[in-house]
């Protein structure tokens, strides 16, 4: 444990600025400076702006995180390098490069969905509450509002895409709905919140009922809650927002969890992994543990909430992998890959 590098590690994959300090597997610390209420007036994400204030705040959050763990000798600079947005993720590449060259250290650039997926391996910084003993293969299931992907992981750095969204993702779908609600941005979680008290008696449909794959599909599903809204103009009391939120999240969940039973029966993983925003879903966490036990299929996750969405202890978690393995990328060749994903299954 002593000998564990120590790595600071930039995720600026949209709209968060991140910095993290990680040693092995242990988060020492962990900040995370949210742009949202500057784009809310827009209702998502503006390029423009999410890399302004990238540039203008990535000095003073990598400072923050570096003093908040002590300020100790770094071993290397780790950043996401995709996906994402491409002058966001430009924001994080240039500083993680400034530093590198800053301290002499080695660089690593990191897939975002690969840290989402070894979120769950994540320590406390005294070592506890990590997914200790991994078994593979391993399905991920990482839902988040940009991605919907299924990942069968083989072991660490093997991985297979099974599935993904052919449109929107299940993040977006909560946000755009949540929006035809009237209830802010990012509006997913308190749509989340609101369909706990509903019951589902609007007609919204489970997308894709007859694709017999593994992929995802959500713009059907948001398009006909819009047309449900705008065919009937129900008034927007607290009571028909409830009822609205828990149909739309019931069709998305039967969504969710016919493609998960399905890779599972497929690929028989000894394990699930969830990763992303979408995971704070408590409903959802719950309905994916039944299905589990219907396997007997152990559900990680972080147990940290701040783990859960955009962060950059988790690129630090996919870093340190790299890092033991040499996995490190020469400053000039460090780019973005803004569609960067794993490996489709063949
Ligand atoms: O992983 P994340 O922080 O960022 C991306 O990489 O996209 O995920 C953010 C997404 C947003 O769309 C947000 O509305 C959604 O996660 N989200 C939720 C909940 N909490 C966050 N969606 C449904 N239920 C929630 N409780
Ligand atoms: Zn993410």
């Amino acid at each position: 444990m002593k000998n564990d590098p120590t790595i600071l590690s930039i995720e600026t994959s949209l709209d968060d600025t991140c910095a993290s300090v990680t040693q092995g597997l242990r988060v020492i610390s962990n900040v995370v400076s949210s742009q949202t209420s500057h784009h809310a007036a827009w209702g998502g994400t503006v390029p423009d702006i999410a890399k302004r204030l990238h540039k203008e705040w990535l000095p003073k959050v990598v400072d923050l995180a570096h003093r908040k763990s002590g300020h100790p000798k770094l071993d290397a600079i780790a950043v996401t390098r995709g996906p994402g947005l491409a002058p966001s993720l430009e924001q994080g590449i240039s500083y993680a490069k400034e530093l590198a060259l800053k301290y002499s250290i080695p660089l690593i650039g990191v897939n975002h969905m690969e840290g989402h997926l070894l979120s769950a391996f994540a320590q406390t910084k005294n070592g506890t509450l990590g997914l200790a003993s991994p078994l593979y293969p391993a399905l991920g299931f990482l839902i988040s509002g940009g991605h919907t992907e299924l990942v069968l992981m083989k072991g660490i750095g093997d991985y297979d895409l099974l599935g993904v969204t052919l449109d929107d993702a299940a993040g977006e779908a909560y946000d755009k709905v949540a929006r035809m609600l009237m209830l802010g941005y990012p509006g997913g979680p308190i749509l989340a919140e609101m369909a706990k008290s509903g019951t589902p008696k609007y007609h919204l449909p489970e997308p894709m009922t007859t694709r017999p794959d593994l992929n995802f599909s959500f713009s059907g599903l948001k398009t006909a809650a819009r047309q449900y809204l705008e065919r009937e103009k129900p008034e927007l009391t607290k009571e028909f927002i409830q009822d609205f939120a828990s149909s739309f999240q019931s069709a998305v969940f039967k969504h969710l969890i016919k493609r998960l039973r399905r890779a599972i029966d497929l690929y028989t993983p000894h394990m699930i992994l969830l990763g992303g925003g979408v995971v704070s879903n408590t409903s959802l966490r719950e309905t994916i543990r039944n299905l589990a036990n219907e396997y007997s299929l152990p559900v990680h996750y972080p147990r940290n909430k701040k783990l859960i969405t955009d962060n950059a202890a988790m690129i630090g978690i996919a870093a340190y992998h790299q890092y033991l393995s040499k996995d490190f990328t020469d400053l000039a060749s460090l780019d973005r890959l803004p569609n960067l994903n794993f490996p489709k299954a063949s």
